[in-house]
Formats: structure tokens, C-alpha cells, sequence
């Protein structure tokens, strides 16, 4: 005989405990299940280590997903203000860092526990180290054999996230269910993701790993942010890479502005009316670390000469590099550090207002696993509370 459940939630992670919490506060019997030792892993890692849990400002812009509308219903059914009114209720401490990020003070811990704490009624059961072997759809609902154990439910749920970090667990597990039902996939690909370069910008960039420069970056789709680049030994990280990361397709180049909040031309021009004989090399490196002009000269990108021997042509390519810098990534460092997975089930096939699969009835897919991507800040947790809280009604 099959144990019976109402609603059985696979994956244990932020969307999967959001939804357990809300099913089992209506009453339904839940039963979580996550192939790992324990729940959260990925919560308890993330924003290092204070989980940044939301952002003051939502909206659905801040996603990437092939249908842009497909996050509103979510968003406005449970919004951030619902998840810090939540984060307060138990007596969590929290910061606001730029751009409306919301920390933990302490650790990110507490949102474990919190999510932990709501899941703690007598309707919902956790199990972990399980392996979900086989998923049939029955006349009432789902038959899943868990190990050795069959198990039946009406609703199912897929909270297994996306590819990114396999080392915390990471499989394509939803992708495969969702493939098994007959929902489309959108491909998947690293999102938030250091890039890597070409063998010769990275040799003549590896010796900056670790100046941070801000700027402001755009895809060759006309996406920008402003926020600090990394050089790394590997290639380009920072927040503005990470972001950006996430519009960029292969075989393109991203545009850096590395003096936003300069006029090159005015600047230097003025530098050069004061400082006829100062060099090139040594006025750059007023407006930006030294060792990057360094390399840039040493590449041949700029020549060094004195000011005065500047004409206007070279003054205007001076102004369109540094105001247009244009490098074009080898890669990314992929699912092995990406913060998350851009694709998944395709929303199409969903509905946005209860994460219910269209075609079919009782199967919901919340959380990462499917094609909704946040930016940096909070935004892809505020997506696994939304979904997962929508689906926790209707389960
Ligand atoms: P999540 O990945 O949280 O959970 C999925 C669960 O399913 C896991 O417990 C896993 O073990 C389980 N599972 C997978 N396959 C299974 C299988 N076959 N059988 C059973 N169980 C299975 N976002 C943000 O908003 N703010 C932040 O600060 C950060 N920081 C951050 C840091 C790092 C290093 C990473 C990698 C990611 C972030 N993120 C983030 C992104 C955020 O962690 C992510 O979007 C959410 O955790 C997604 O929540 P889900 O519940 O969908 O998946």
C-alpha cells in the first residue's frame, strides 16, 4: 500500500519550503522530500552567508524569462513587503545594503530557520537522503516510488531549481518532469556568472586580479547596469558583470563605459591646457588605477606620449575607449560558480497565477526550475517566495 499525501513537494530548497509552509496552513498533508542531508543549502550559502533575501524594489523587469509578464501575477500576489513582514514576525535582523538589497545581519541562517519554523505544523512532513526513482500520473493525481518507498499524492510539486552549483545538489531532476509531462524547455545556460576571456586579453588582464573599477556595462541588446567590475585571474567578475552576464549570448561583445561619470574629452583636454608635457600614462591614472592603464598601454590599446603631442583626432579615440570599451568574453565560468540557471520549463506552459502545468492538472513547477531568472539583489529568492507561495494555495 502507497502512503497517501495530498501534496508532495520535491526539492527542499527556498521555493519548495515556501510552499510546503502555505499548503500545510490550509490544512493539506504535505510531505517535502530533497535528495540532500538538509534543507536550504543554497540559502545558507548565499549572499555570503547573510542571504539576500528580497529587495526593496520589485518589479518584473528586474526578471529575465521568454514571457516578461509571466512573473507579475506571483510578484503581486506575495510581494516583498509580504516576505520582510514575514523576516519581522521572527525577530530577524536585517540590513539594507545598495540598491535596496535586504541582508541578514546576523546569518542567513535565520531565514532557514524561519522557513523551517512556518513548515512546523502537524500537516507537513520533511524527508531527505531521498531518491525519487519513478513519477506516474494516476487517475487522482501522481504515484512516485521514493527509494524503496511508493508514495501517492494529488499535487506534485517540482521545487528542484536550477543547475547551478551541483556540488550543493544541483540536477536537472525538474527538467526531466517537466519533459516526462510534455512541457516545453527553454534552454538552459549559466546567469550570474564570471566571464572568462580570450587567451590574450586574459594574460594581459590576469596580473589586475583584484581592482575594482565602477562603470556602467551594455549587452549588444541594449542592456545596461552600473555597478563595480572585478578583474579576476580567471577574467571579469563584480556585480556589473554578474548582471550583465545574464544578456549576454556567446560570439557577443559587452560595451564598458570604465569613466561614466567623466567627460574624457573636456577632462583631458583641461589636463592638457595645465599639464602640456605630463604623459598619457600619468594623466590616466589620475581617473583610473594605474596598473590598468599599464596594461592597457602595454597591449597597444593606447599609446603613451605627452599631452601636448595629442591631436584631436586621437583625443576623440581616446574619448570612444574609454567611454566604449569594447572586450568580447570567451565564455563564462558556467554552472560551477553561476549564481543561477537562465532557462528552464518554459512558462508557456504554466499558469502565472497558481504555477499550475496547463496540460497537466495537479503538476506545479515553482521556484528556479523554470524559465524565470532575477537579477543580482534578492530578486531570485523574492521569485522562489512568490511561486512558491501561489502554488502553496492552490496544491
Ligand atoms: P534551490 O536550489 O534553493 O532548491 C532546490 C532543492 O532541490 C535543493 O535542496 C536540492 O537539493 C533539491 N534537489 C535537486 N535535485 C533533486 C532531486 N533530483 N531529488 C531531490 N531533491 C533535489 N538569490 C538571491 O535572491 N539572493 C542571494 O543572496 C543569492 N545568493 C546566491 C549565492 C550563490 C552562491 C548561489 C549559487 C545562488 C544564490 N542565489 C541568491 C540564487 C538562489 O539561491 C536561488 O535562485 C534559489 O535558491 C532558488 O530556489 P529554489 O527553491 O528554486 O531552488
Amino acid at each position: 500500500m502507497a502512503e497517501k499525501f495530498d501534496v508532495v513537494i520535491i526539492g527542499a530548497g527556498a521555493a519548495g519550503l515556501m510552499c510546503a509552509a502555505e499548503a500545510g496552513k490550509r490544512g493539506r498533508s504535505v510531505l517535502v522530500v530533497d535528495h540532500g542531508k538538509k534543507p536550504g543549502r543554497k540559502i545558507l550559502i548565499s549572499g555570503g552567508g547573510r542571504c539576500n533575501f528580497t529587495n526593496y524594489d520589485v518589479a518584473a523587469n528586474n526578471y529575465v524569462c521568454r514571457n516578461p509578464h509571466f512573473v507579475k501575477s506571483a510578484l503581486s500576489q506575495y510581494t516583498q513587503w509580504d516576505f520582510i513582514a514575514m523576516v519581522a514576525k521572527h525577530d530577524i535582523a536585517y540590513e539594507e545594503r545598495d540598491h535596496g538589497q535586504l541582508f541578514c545581519e546576523d546569518s542567513a541562517k535565520d531565514i532557514v530557520k524561519m522557513l523551517l519554523a512556518e513548515c512546523d505544523l502537524p500537516t507537513v512532513q520533511q524527508r531527505y537522503q531521498i531518491d525519487v526513482h519513478h513519477i506516474e500520473k494516476t487517475e487522482t493525481g501522481f504515484r512516485l516510488m521514493l527509494n524503496t518507498e511508493a508514495v501517492e499524492c494529488q499535487s506534485l510539486v517540482i521545487a528542484t531549481g536550477g543547475l547551478s552549483m551541483p556540488k550543493l545538489g544541483a540536477t536537472p531532476f525538474g527538467y526531466q518532469v517537466a519533459e516526462q509531462f510534455g512541457l516545453n524547455m527553454v534552454p538552459t545556460t549559466a546567469g550570474l556568472v564570471p566571464f572568462t576571456l580570450h587567451k590574450e586579453d586574459k594574460e594581459a588582464f590576469a596580473e589586475l586580479s583584484g581592482i575594482a573599477v565602477p562603470v556602467v556595462v551594455e549587452a549588444e541588446n541594449g542592456t545596461t547596469f552600473r555597478e563595480n567590475l572585478l578583474f579576476t585571474h580567471r577574467g571579469l567578475s563584480g556585480p556589473v558583470i554578474l548582471q550583465i552576464s545574464s544578456y549576454w549570448l556567446p560570439g557577443q561583445k559587452v560595451t564598458i563605459d570604465l569613466l561614466p561619470d567623466l567627460d574624457v574629452a573636456e577632462t583631458l583636454t583641461a589636463m592638457r591646457d595645465k599639464h602640456p608635457n605630463q604623459s598619457l600614462k600619468n594623466s590616466l591614472s589620475r581617473l583610473l588605477p594605474k596598473r590598468l592603464i599599464e596594461a592597457l598601454i602595454e597591449r597597444g590599446d593606447l599609446t603613451d606620449k605627452p599631452l601636448k603631442q595629442l591631436n584631436s583626432k586621437e583625443l576623440a579615440a581616446l574619448v570612444s575607449y574609454f567611454h566604449q570599451w569594447a572586450i568580447a568574453p570567451n565564455g563564462t565560468e558556467g554552472y560551477r560558480t553561476a549564481e543561477v540557471t537562465l532557462g528552464g520549463v518554459d512558462t508557456d506552459g504554466l499558469s502565472s497565477k497558481t504555477m499550475e502545468a496547463k496540460q497537466v492538472p495537479g503538476l506545479y513547477f515553482v521556484g528556479e526550475v523554470m524559465d524565470v531568472s532575477g537579477w543580482l539583489g534578492g530578486y531570485n529568492f523574492q521569485w522562489a517566495w512568490s511561486s512558491g507561495f501561489v502554488a502553496g494555495q492552490h496544491v
